[in-house]
C-alpha cells in the first residue's frame, strides 16, 4: 500500500518506518526542512531503540523515504495519516492548529479519492471537522477513519509491531477495509468503532493508566505512614486479574508528552459538555504533588536545603528515552534552586535536550552519574535508568559527601542497602 504519513514527531516518524518495514511504500512529510534532511542523511532526531536501524533498512530498500513535498506525497498515497502534534493550550485544551492546517493543505492538494486516517491524539467531535475541511476545500471524496496509536516512547517499535489492540473509528467501508488490511500482519485484535468512540478511547486508556498511576502513589504515601510494603502491595493487587499489574509502580509521578497533555484535555473535553471530570482532577493533583515528596525527605534529613549540594541522577521523564517534556525533574531541581540548594545533574542521554530548558548558574551538568554524586550532601534518583541500576551503594556512599539517598523510583531494594550505613529513603517503603 502507498502511505503518505504527515508530521515525523514519535507517533508520525514511529509508525511511517514500521509500516514500510511491513512492505508499505510509505512518504514521511513535515514542514521542518532541518529535520527531514537529518533524516534523508540518516539521523535520527529522537532516541528510540531500534529506530535508526529500521529507517536504514528501508531506506536503502527503497521503501521509505523522507520529503516536504506535501502535495507530492498525498498525490502517491492511497492511505494519508495524520500524525501532526495536537500540544496544550494553556487552558489545558488540545491545541488543533496545526492538524487542521495540515487537513486543509492535503484538502488542496488531492487529486484523488483517499482515505485519511488520523492518528494524533485529538478531542471528540475533531474529526467530524476534519470531514468538514474536505468537504469545503477538497473536489475528491475521502474517507476518514480515526485510528488512535498506544505506542510509548521508548518501546515504541517494539509497541507498534506488537499491538495490544488496534481501534479503528470510522462509518466508511473503504477505510475499514483498506486500514484494516494495511494492520492485519500486526494484530488479530482489531476493534472497528464509531469515530467519536475511537477518540475517546485513546482519552479514556492515558487518563486510566495515569489514574493507575496516581492511585498507587497515593497508597505508597500511606504505606510510609502505616508502615507496608508498596512494591508488595502492588504485586499483591496485580495478581488479580481484573486489576494487572503494569502501571502499578509507585514513584514520583508520571510525565512525558501525553499523560499530562492528554488527562488535562480530557478534563477541557468534558468541561466543555457540563461535566466536572472530579476523580481524573484529582489524579492530576496527586501526580503534581507527588514529585515534592523527594523535596519533603531531603528536608527531613538535611533540614534546611541552602547551600546544600543536590546530586540528581535521572532528567529524562523515564527511561530509554531523551525525552524531557513534562519530566518530574523540573519542578523538583526548580523547587531545590528556590530553597538555595545547588544541584550536580546526570542523565545518561537527556542532559542536553534538558539544559536548553534550564540554564542556572547553581546547576552543574555532569559527565557521569560518578561526577554528580561526588561529594554532594545527598542524591536523588529521578529516572530508573539501567546505568543506575547497575552502580552498587557501597560505591555511592563512597562518592557521597554524606550518606542520603533518596530513590524516588525504588531502584534498589532493602538487601542492596544493608549493612551500608547509607540514609536511605524511598517511596512506599519502610526505611
Ligand atoms: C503513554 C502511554 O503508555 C502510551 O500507551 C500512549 O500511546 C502514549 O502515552 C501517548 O499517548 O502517546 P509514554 O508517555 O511514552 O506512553 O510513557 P509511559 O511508559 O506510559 O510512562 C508515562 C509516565 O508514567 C512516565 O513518567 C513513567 O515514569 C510513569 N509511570 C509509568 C509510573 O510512574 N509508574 C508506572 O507504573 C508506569
Amino acid at each position: 500500500m502507498k502511505l503518505a504519513v504527515i508530521g515525523t514527531g514519535y507517533v508520525g516518524l514511529v509508525s511511517g518506518v514500521c509500516f514500510s518495514d511491513l512492505g508499505n511504500d510509505v512518504t514521511c512529510v513535515d514542514k521542518l526542512s532541518e529535520k527531514i534532511e537529518l533524516l534523508q542523511r540518516g539521523e535520527v532526531p529522537i532516541y528510540e531503540p531500534g529506530l535508526k536501524e529500521l529507517i536504514e533498512k528501508n531506506t536503502e530498500a527503497g521503501r521509505l523515504r523522507f520529503t516536504t513535498d506535501l502535495t507530492a506525497a498525498v498525490q502517491h498515497a492511497d492511505i494519508v495519516i495524520l500524525a501532526v502534534g495536537t500540544p496544550s493550550l494553556p487552558n489545558g485544551e488540545a491545541n488543533l492548529t496545526y492538524i487542521m492546517g495540515a487537513a486543509r493543505e492535503i484538502a488542496l492538494s488531492i487529486n484523488g479519492p483517499k482515505v485519511i486516517m488520523t492518528k494524533s491524539t485529538v478531542p471528540v467531535g475533531t474529526n467530524e471537522k476534519i470531514e468538514n475541511e474536505f468537504r469545503q476545500f477538497s473536489l475528491h471524496p475521502v474517507s476518514i477513519a480515526s485510528v488512535p496509536e498506544f505506542l510509548r516512547e521508548g518501546s515504541a517499535v517494539r509497541d507498534t509491531m506488537n499491538p495490544d489492540r488496534i481501534i479503528i473509528g470510522t462509518t466508511s467501508d473503504k477505510a475499514r477495509q483498506m486500514i484494516e488490511e494495511l494492520h492485519r500482519p500486526l494484530t488479530d485484535q482489531i476493534l472497528f468503532t464509531d469515530v467519536r468512540s475511537a477518540e475517546m478511547i485513546k482519552y479514556a486508556s492515558n487518563a486510566f493508566l495515569a489514574t493507575k498511576i496516581s492511585f498507587i502513589n497515593e497508597i505508597a504515601n500511606i504505606c510510609e505512614k502505616v508502615g507496608a510494603d508498596v512494591t508488595l502491595v502492588a504485586e499483591g493487587m496485580g495478581h488479580d486479574k481484573r486489576i494487572g499489574s503494569s502501571f502499578l509502580k509507585a514513584g514520583i509521578g508520571y510525565g512525558g508528552s501525553c499523560f499530562p497533555k492528554d488527562t488535562q484535555a480530557l478534563i477541557q473535553i468534558a468541561g466543555h459538555v457540563d461535566y466536572e471530570f472530579k476523580l481524573l482532577k484529582s489524579v492530576v493533583e496527586v501526580n503534581r504533588d507527588q514529585r515534592f515528596n523527594v523535596i519533603r525527605k531531603l528536608e527531613t534529613i538535611l533540614d534546611d536545603l541552602s547551600g546544600k549540594t543536590i546530586a540528581i541522577w535521572g532528567l529524562a521523564f523515564k527511561p530509554e528515552t531523551d525525552d524531557v517534556r513534562d519530566s518530574p525533574a523540573f519542578e523538583i531541581i526548580t523547587s531545590l534552586l528556590q530553597r538555595g540548594a545547588v544541584v550536580k545533574a546526570y542523565d545518561p542521554i537527556a542532559t542536553d535536550n534538558f539544559r536548553q530548558n534550564l540554564e542556572h548558574a547553581k546547576v552543574k551538568y555532569c559527565h557521569s552519574a560518578k561526577d554528580a554524586a561526588q561529594n554532594a550532601d545527598a542524591l536523588c534518583v529521578l529516572t530508573e535508568w539501567k546505568e543506575f541500576r547497575n552502580i552498587s551503594p557501597t560505591e555511592i556512599q563512597a562518592w557521597l559527601a554524606r550518606p542520603n539517598l533518596i530513590d524516588g523510583r525504588n531502584i534498589y531494594t532493602e538487601e542492596e542497602l544493608e549493612n551500608t550505613g547509607l540514609v536511605y529513603y524511598s517511596v512506599g517503603r519502610p526505611n
